[in-house]
């Protein structure tokens, strides 16, 4: 039998941290003390986990002991909060984008690159949710064809920003005077190519963020990645048009043999294409609409769906922790 842990799950109370709730009893993992954190205006609510009403703490007055932490928090209490855990002896399994880059960080999608977790230093960095999905498409393409050019456009969902961008959405379709806070326009009925602020490139956060991160994680630090990220007033799962050019000859037929045989993924064959709706609440990523060209023998174009909550962060959060258990 498995050793059961102590586990903290800190955000508990927002969208990541919910799903990680769902993920970790729907995958059983054996837990023998479990604690929530979330802000003060949280602490005494109660969550329902593995069967039981498990009070919320305030994060802020610890204690800062478990085996492992799975946290869904912004930035900046990442920065702050999680080295106290990590300090006292925990290994923490973070969201947050905030230790992605940083060189003694593993940033680990366990289909793809789970080798890197041996280096981990109590901390392993979760992806950000359109780079963790792509690369579960785009790993075993890389590994076969070798990749060398990629452009990318994101339809990325609401719940991508949080539990308050979902009240957003749902307020705005009842009221189309509604003033949005989160997001910078109006999102029911509307689209915009921005999602975070802009750097001196012109490239918004989360495209820079999917460039690095790809290339962190396909170890691909040259990669050539062109993204465009699209806010869409989907609620869950964020959607990729790819286009990649590799090294080697790519054929649709080739692609398959390597898409049927990765882990998490289904490819769908036959003009057959997955949708946000049909991907809600799978684990999986979805690829199809496979075309090649035969001015470009090299090149290939390929539609790409994941539950950003599950894939895109609870689910590969939760597998992290079974590879460390
Ligand atoms: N949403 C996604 O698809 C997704 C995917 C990958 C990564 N991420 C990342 O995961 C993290 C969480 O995202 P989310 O979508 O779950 O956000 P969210 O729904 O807004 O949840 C935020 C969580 O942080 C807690 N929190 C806020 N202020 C706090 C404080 N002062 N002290 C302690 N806890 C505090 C909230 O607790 P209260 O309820 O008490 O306010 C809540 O539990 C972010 O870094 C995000 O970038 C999100």
């Amino acid at each position: 039998m498995k050793k059961k842990i102590s586990l903290a799950v800190v955000g508990a109370t927002g969208l990541v941290g919910r799903t990680m709730l769902r993920v970790l009893e729907k995958r059983e993992i054996p837990i023998e003390h479990l604690s929530l954190f979330a802000s003060p205006q949280s602490k005494g609510k109660r969550l329902e986990a593995f069967g039981h009403s498990v009070e919320i703490q305030n994060l802020a007055d610890g204690p800062f002991t478990a085996d492992y932490v799975l946290s869904a928090l912004r930035n900046s209490l990442a920065e702050k909060w999680l080295p106290r855990f990590r300090d006292a002896g925990a290994v923490v399994i973070d969201n947050s984008s905030y230790f992605r880059m940083k060189a003694d960080v593993p940033l680990v999608v366990p289909e793809v690159n789970a080798d890197a977790l041996q280096n981990h230093k109590g901390l392993v960095a979760n992806p950000n949710c359109t780079a963790a999905i792509a690369s579960v498409a785009l790993a075993p393409l890389h590994r076969a064809f070798n990749l060398k050019h990629l452009i990318i456009s994101t339809y990325q969902s609401v719940s991508g920003s949080g539990q308050k961008a979902l009240v957003e959405l749902e307020n705005e379709i009842t009221d189309i005077s509604f003033q949005p806070k989160v997001f910078p326009h109006p999102i029911a009925f509307n689209l915009f190519p921005q999602i975070g602020s802009f750097n001196d490139e012109g490239l918004c956060v989360e495209e820079e963020k999917i460039r690095e991160e790809l290339r962190k994680i396909l170890s691909a630090p040259e990669l050539f990645i062109s993204v465009t990220t699209v806010r869409v007033p989907v609620r869950v799962g964020h959607s990729l048009s790819i286009f990649g050019e590799f090294e080697k000859p790519i054929s649709v037929a080739g692609a398959y043999e390597q898409l049927h045989s990765a882990p998490g993924l289904i490819a769908m064959e036959n003009q057959n294409y997955a949708t946000p709706l049909l991907c809600e609440g799978r684990d999986e990523v979805f690829t199809g609409r496979l075309r090649s060209f035969p001015e470009n023998p090299n090149a290939l174009s390929l539609w790409v769906v994941g539950d950003n909550l599950l894939k895109g962060a609870a689910t590969n959060a939760v597998q992290i922790l079974e590879r460390l258990l």
